[in-house]
C-alpha cells in the first residue's frame, strides 16, 4: 500500500477515456483502491479517480465524513465506485468553486447538475444504486469526468472565475457569502 504520485493537468493520461474493470474483488483491484486511498488521505483531498494515479481504469472513490470543525458541510458517504453510470434526474443546476488534486493550488466556478441518480458496483462487485443531490451529486460528477478524460477546468464557463486559490479567497468568500 503506498502513496502514489498524483498525475497533473498537462498530462495526457488523464485525457484518455478509462477501460471499465471487468473482474471484481481481485487482489489487484483491492491494491490499487488502497493505493487511491492512502494517496487521497496523504493529499488531504475528498475524492480521487484511478487516472490521477495513472491508471485509466474505471474508479472513483470520494466521500465527506462529519467534521467538527464544520458543523454545516454536507455529509458524503465514503464509497468505492466502479464503472459508474449517471443518469441526470432534472435540469436544475448549480455553480460550486472546485478543486482538483491534479490542479493543485487552483479554484474554479463550474456549473453542475443538483440532481442524479447513479449506479455503479463496489469493489466486492456489489451493486449500487444512490441518488444523490447538493455536494454529494457535484462530487460525483467531478469524478466520473476523470474517466472520461475531463479535468473541471474544461467545464468552466466564465474564465475570469478560475485561478489560483490563494489569490481567489476574497473572490470566493464573497461568493458563498451571497448565495446565503
Ligand atoms: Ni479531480
Amino acid at each position: 500500500m503506498a502513496v502514489r504520485p498524483v498525475v497533473r493537468i498537462g498530462d495526457p493520461k488523464l485525457l484518455q477515456v478509462s477501460a471499465p474493470i471487468k473482474e471484481f474483488d481481485t487482489p489487484e483491484l483491492h491494491a490499487l483502491i488502497t493505493d487511491m486511498f492512502d494517496t487521497m488521505h496523504a493529499t488531504d483531498g475528498i475524492g480521487i479517480a484511478a487516472p490521477q494515479i495513472g491508471v485509466n481504469q474505471r474508479i472513483i472513490i470520494f466521500g465527506l465524513e462529519p467534521d467538527p470543525r464544520r458543523p454545516d458541510s454536507e455529509v458524503v458517504p465514503t464509497t468505492v465506485l466502479i464503472n459508474p453510470e449517471l443518469s441526470i434526474l432534472n435540469d436544475e443546476r448549480c455553480e460550486n468553486w472546485e478543486a482538483c488534486l491534479s490542479v493543485p493550488g487552483m479554484r474554479g466556478l463550474v456549473p453542475r447538475y443538483l440532481h442524479l441518480a447513479y449506479k455503479g458496483y463496489d469493489a466486492k462487485g456489489n451493486i449500487i444504486e444512490r441518488e444523490a443531490h447538493g455536494f454529494h451529486a457535484i462530487m460525483v460528477q467531478h469524478e466520473t469526468d476523470h474517466l472520461d478524460g475531463i479535468l473541471y477546468p474544461q467545464r468552466i464557463e466564465n474564465m475570469q472565475m478560475f485561478g489560483f486559490e490563494e489569490e481567489l479567497r476574497e473572490t470566493i468568500i464573497a461568493f458563498y457569502t451571497q448565495q446565503k
